[in-house]
């Protein structure tokens, strides 16, 4: 398949966007995020992929947690906050409210539902963004949240181009 293809198929399955926050040494950054999955039922396990051009990944691979957040509907701004800034350039997290959880890990005060994880495993050979294996420790589901979808954020050029190399 080529990779206009995949881009159209993308379009067809239409994902729910979320944000992945994380923290490590002193430091908290996160990024919208359109590849993410539950890959495992027991034990409970979601997986992310980072791009190895964000800095949200430089964090991660110091860290200990992540935070996945779904967006509602009515969250673009915040889309366009941790999709189409850097935490290279801007405090993104000093632009929303937020409270740190586990390990310090920030939680988006907007995003009730969201699911924090333990990183138990990660690979490095999986193209330009690298998966990041979740245990799960939290996970939240708020009734009725309608998630925003790939096809709502098409209008956020990203931060950093996913084939930059830090
Ligand atoms: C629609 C859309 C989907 C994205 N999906 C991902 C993704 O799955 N994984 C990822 O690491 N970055 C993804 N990004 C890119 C980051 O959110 C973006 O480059 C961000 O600015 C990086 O911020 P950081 O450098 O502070 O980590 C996506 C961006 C957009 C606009």
């Amino acid at each position: 398949m080529t990779e206009p293809e995949l881009g159209d198929l993308a379009e067809v399955l239409d994902p729910a966007m979320v944000v992945v926050t994380v923290a490590a040494d002193g430091e908290v950054d996160g990024c919208l995020v359109g590849f993410h999955s539950q890959c495992s039922i027991d034990p409970p396990r979601y997986a992310v992929w980072l791009s190895v051009a964000n800095r949200t990944h430089d964090l991660a691979q110091r860290a200990d947690r992540l935070a996945v957040h779904v967006l509602g509907a009515d969250d673009h701004d915040l889309a366009s906050l941790f999709g189409g800034e850097t935490g290279d350039d801007i405090d993104k997290l000093g632009r929303c409210a937020w409270t740190p959880g586990p390990g310090g890990v920030p939680l988006l005060d907007r995003c009730s539902t969201r699911i924090v994880g333990r990183i138990v495993a990660s690979a490095t050979d999986t193209g330009d963004h690298d998966v990041f294996v979740l245990d799960v420790e939290d996970a939240t589901a708020e009734a009725g949240v309608t998630p925003i979808r790939l096809r709502q954020v098409t209008d956020i050029d990203p931060g950093h181009e996913a084939t930059e190399r830090r």
